[in-house]
């Protein structure tokens, strides 16, 4: 079997680890794997190469992807779509495996309809906003590496008692968000899946501070719906009056050497493409659900939300110490 490989849209630590377990599963199984660079672009321009066991050492640790990534606009046109199956079909590739977010889950869907190759999708991304996996590739790293920044950060609010708002990525999604600010102690959690007003906001700040706070950590995911952290900012500032700190995280959170969590997952979903691909399974992402491993059509894992932990969040208060009546 002839495989393409390729990783797509925003990197995620650990799509190495994937790549890596595809390639030498695969070829364990007598498959041909291929990489392919650019993302979906890469197949668009013939930038790819044949990959051996050789070819995938010394990745397993590193973030970013040894591939490259990219977002193409032409993949996403008839044309583009064409030319890509085309190309697929002249070279006879048997299957596609693709590694990314929900572009690339929406451009492996576009592609099934213009060739009759086998395609796979892996969820790699940092938001974990993917419906069909439990965790996303990346995510467990860029929360670790988002909690020791506002770690830092807490000391330095502590020492000036100050009230911090620290914008962490995610997209539409508020997973990054929630999970570091659970970790971390946050006051207040704002993302896109629960509305929260400036004057709630204040009066979270405010009680925060009568209950004697030593400083107010404030976890904003991108998506908000009251924009982004400068803008909450300089509206809370007004309302309560004071001057608000603001850390935008940013790329940092994208980058570094994968948890054990991350590789773990790369690799296991990694060898579970390969599996399905010779047990004739395709048309969907690969993920993991309750510890069982699961393909999801790929329409499903947009269509489909995965909900923020709803028990945990309905704690968010309690777990401040901001309802208590001590
Ligand atoms: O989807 C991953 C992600 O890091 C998002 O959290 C963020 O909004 C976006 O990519 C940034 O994209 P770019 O790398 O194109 O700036």
């Amino acid at each position: 079997m002839k495989v393409a490989v390729l990783t797509s849209g925003g990197d995620s630590p650990a799509m190495n680890a994937a790549i890596r377990a595809i390639t030498r599963v695969g070829i364990h199984h007598n498959c041909e794997i291929f990489g392919v660079f650019g993302g979906f672009q890469g197949i668009l321009n013939q930038q790819y190469h044949e990959l051996n066991s050789r070819s995938v050492s010394r990745i397993l640790h590193r973030g970013g992807t040894m591939l490259t990534t990219g977002r193409s606009e032409e993949f996403k046109t008839e044309e583009g779509l064409k030319k890509a199956a085309k190309f697929l079909k002249d070279q006879q590739f048997d299957a596609l495996i693709a590694i990314g977010g929900d572009g690339t889950m929406h451009g492996l869907d576009a592609l099934s309809k213009h060739w009759d190759g086998w395609l796979i999708g892996l969820p790699g991304t940092i938001d974990n906003d993917l419906y069909g996996t439990d965790y996303t590739i990346g995510f467990d790293t860029a929360i670790n590496n988002a909690l020791d920044a506002l770690d830092k950060i807490r000391d330095t609010a502590e020492a000036f008692q100050r009230v911090f708002l620290v914008e962490v990525m995610g997209r539409k999604a508020g997973f990054i968000a929630f999970h570091v600010g659970i970790a971390t102690g946050a006051s207040a959690i704002l993302m896109p899946e629960t509305k929260t007003t400036i004057e709630e906001l204040a009066d979270v700040v405010t009680k925060a501070k009568e209950k004697s706070k030593t400083s107010v950590l404030v976890v904003v995911a991108e998506g908000d719906e009251l924009g982004n952290a400068h803008v909450i900012a300089n509206a809370l500032g007004k309302r309560i009056k004071e001057e608000i700190r603001v850390s935008v995280l940013g790329y940092i959170q994208r980058g570094g050497n994968p948890t054990h969590f991350d590789r773990y997952l790369a690799t296991r979903l990694g060898a579970y493409a390969i599996e399905c691909l010779l047990e004739g399974k395709q048309g969907g992402m690969v993920g993991e659900m309750h510890g069982e491993l699961k393909m999801t059509p790929f329409k499903d894992t947009w269509t489909h939300k995965k909900p923020l932990d709803q028990w945990m969040l309905g704690l968010l208060d309690e777990l401040s110490g901001i309802s208590s009546t001590d």
